[in-house]
């Protein structure tokens, strides 16, 4: 997981690499480093000096480094760490230099220990634990055995590697080009004036280029200040420069619509509370345009599939990990409840390696904020083999997973920073709802007028979300009496229904960023072992919004009390049955029933939030987490 960035151009990049980098933090951040080019002095008939610079901690440890060591010059290559292989030590830390050439990488090369084993038994040193000196290597042996080029080398040191890479290398003997690779590892390209950019990551790009190419598997690239040479590499063998085929490709830039005042804080002390309270706006931006109020219908070609596609849908399957599965339960439950299409939803991660039953007649529906968590990508890539339909919902366009699809409906979320997924899930579920009403509509089992309703409901909800919002500073209160003063161990969340996927998603955010134990639960389920957990150290987070399962859960609340656990409740404004049974009441706006988990989940974020910020953890970067998962 790991970010990289590249820089060619006018400018002194070291700069520019540690921005981009500081953009790309929430990938990984044990240790960082760059290499930086020094074309600015270099004398008749030599090679510019590479100077490298790498620190083992935050990238504010990098920067430090740099001030004390700068590293003059224009072209350069960075990359902030996510340990795989090696731990978090200077010598591990990303870039590995090896004669002339220093590589980053992103991603893990599968044939790792038998290349090591076949340099090591040449002769060849590492300084390193890490399989990106390999690659290193490998291009040293290329330019050695007579490449031309640095493209070349790499492109030859490439065939002899598996796995997954985004890559970037540059050389002291080529100092005016920088040559970057793509095998299922994020990377994108911004074109500037004069200038180009690379980065796993658009938010990287935003503060000098809206123009962006993203690279597609197997591209190769050699950039140069005013020039970008794209090819497509296809290894036929053993790595023999014949076995190689190239072919030049022709991609031109995006531009996106993402804002460079989206990737910086503006004033909120993290970015997760920032991307809390953005939830409202995103949520209309998500709905805005596809949804039709005159028909009671999403308008068809917003939602990534044709009409005609579900004809033949037999059955949903949702593929997510993590925040996203959450939604994915959801989005279940409503692809079910409104659309009347049978509905699974399962771990990502399990699926792909359980020999599922999926073809033809399924909708595999994959929900991912990054569009790139390997798991997801690999099962739907399996599910596309076997004959399914593929819908991706992701909030990165042109990332790997809607690549792979049919077809995409995207989230309108802006970039997400907080490695702790907020405003992504509430978007998803609006994506989810969508998509449930288009196929209930499509089938002619949701009516115009429930439809109508539900849509007019869903577009009011940014509303009751800024309602919620003012829970702030209560949240902020029972954070720090019921879980950071009583030091709270762990904390149980129970939600039914809908609301089941909200006490999941509850208790993810929590433990995350707090590192408090906590657990999820269907609230039903309690008495079939949790209840064993619960006495007065106890807090048990009860989501309890007006439904249908308003009276079981209070129940819940009442088993929980006669052992002494300490309830804190999120119930519909006015509420006395549980409210009166509470220690702690957050008071939620009323909304349809249908519609309660964008609000329900509201306060369990301010909650986790508050909880950690008053540990003091490190909400945004929380100890051993990537936000995107890009290795198995
Ligand atoms: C939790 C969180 C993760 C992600 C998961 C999937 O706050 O952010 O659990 O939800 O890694 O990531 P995506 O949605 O990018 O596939």
């Amino acid at each position: 997981m790991c970010g990289i960035v590249g820089y060619i151009g006018p400018r002194p990049c070291a700069p520019i690499l540690i921005d981009g980098l500081r953009k790309l933090e929430y990938r990984g951040y044990d240790s960082a480093g760059l290499a930086v080019l020094d074309t600015t002095q270099v004398a008749v008939g030599e090679a510019p000096k590479l100077g490298i610079v790498r620190a083992v901690g935050k990238l504010s440890k990098l920067d430090d480094a740099v001030r004390e060591r700068p590293v003059p010059g224009n072209v350069g290559i960075g990359h902030t760490r996510w340990a795989t292989h090696g731990r978090p030590t200077e010598a591990n830390a990303h870039p590995h230099m090896v004669g002339d050439v220093a590589v980053v990488h992103n991603g893990i090369l599968e044939n790792h220990v038998e290349l090591r084993n076949e340099l090591q038994a040449q002769g060849r040193k590492f300084l390193s634990e890490t399989d990106t000196e390999i690659a290193a290597h490998l291009i040293d042996i290329e330019l050695a055995n007579g490449a031309r080029s640095l493209l070349e080398a790499t492109k030859l040191a490439l065939s002899r590697v598996r796995g997954a890479y985004a890559i970037a290398a540059v050389s002291r003997k080529e100092p005016d080009v920088v040559v970057v690779a793509k095998s299922f590892s994020p990377l994108v390209l911004g074109i500037g004036e004069g200038e180009v950019f690379a980065a796993s990551d658009v938010p990287a790009l935003l503060a000098h280029t809206r123009d962006v190419i993203f690279l597609e598997d197997g591209d190769i690239c050699e950039l140069r200040a005013n020039a970008v040479k794209i090819e497509r590499l296809l290894v036929h063998g053993d790595g023999s420069p014949e076995r190689i085929t190239v072919t030049p490709v022709v991609r031109h830039p995006k531009k996106v619509d993402w804002s460079p005042a989206q990737a910086e804080k503006q004033g909120y002390k993290h970015f997760m509370l920032k991307e809390i309270f953005e939830q409202p706006t995103a949520l209309e931006n998500t709905l805005r345009g596809r949804v039709s109020l005159d028909d009671g219908d999403i308008n068809s070609g917003e939602i990534g599939l044709a009409p005609e596609d579900v004809k033949d849908v037999k059955r949903v399957i949702l593929l997510a990990c993590g925040t996203s599965h959450h939604a994915a339960i959801a989005g279940r439950n409503w692809i079910e409840s409104l659309g009347k299409v049978p509905a699974t939803v399962e771990l990502a991660s399990e699926f792909r390696y359980r020999d599922a039953i999926v073809g033809p007649g399924d909708l595999v529906v994959s929900v991912s904020q990054s569009g790139e968590t390997a798991d997801t990508l690999a099962a739907v890539r399996d599910a596309k083999k076997r004959g399914a339909k593929l819908l991706a919902i992701s909030n990165v366009v042109g990332s790997a997973i809607p690549r792979a699809s049919d077809g995409a409906l995207y989230t309108h979320a802006g970039p997400e920073i907080g490695v702790a997924s907020t405003k992504a899930f509430t978007t998803q579920l609006s994506a989810l709802l969508m998509l449930a009403v288009w196929l209930g509509r499509r089938n002619g089992k949701l009516t115009s007028e429930r439809a109508r309703d539900l849509l007019q409901k869903a577009i009011e909800l940014p509303t009751a979300m800024r309602e919620a919002l003012d829970s702030d500073g209560e949240c902020e209160k029972i954070a720090r009496r019921q879980l950071v003063q009583t030091d709270a161990k762990d904390c149980l969340f129970l939600g039914r229904g809908l609301n089941h996927p909200i006490a999941l998603e509850g208790a993810l955010k929590l433990k995350e960023i707090s590192y408090i134990h906590a657990e999820g639960y269907a609230a039903g389920e309690m008495k079939h072992g949790p209840i064993a957990l619960i006495d007065a150290t106890m807090p048990v987070v009860v989501v309890a919004p007006r439904d249908a399962h308003y009276e079981k859960i209070a129940s819940n609340v009442q088993e929980v009390r006669a052992r002494e656990g300490r309830v804190i409740a999120i119930v519909p404004r006015g509420d006395t049955t549980i409210a009166n049974m509470a220690q702690d009441v957050i008071e939620i706006p009323d909304v349809d029933p249908e519609l309660t988990p964008f609000i329900t989940v509201i306060p369990l974020q301010l909650i986790a939030y508050h909880t950690a910020d008053l540990k003091g953890t490190d909400v945004d970067q929380p100890r051993n987490l990537a936000k995107t998962v890009t290795v198995e």
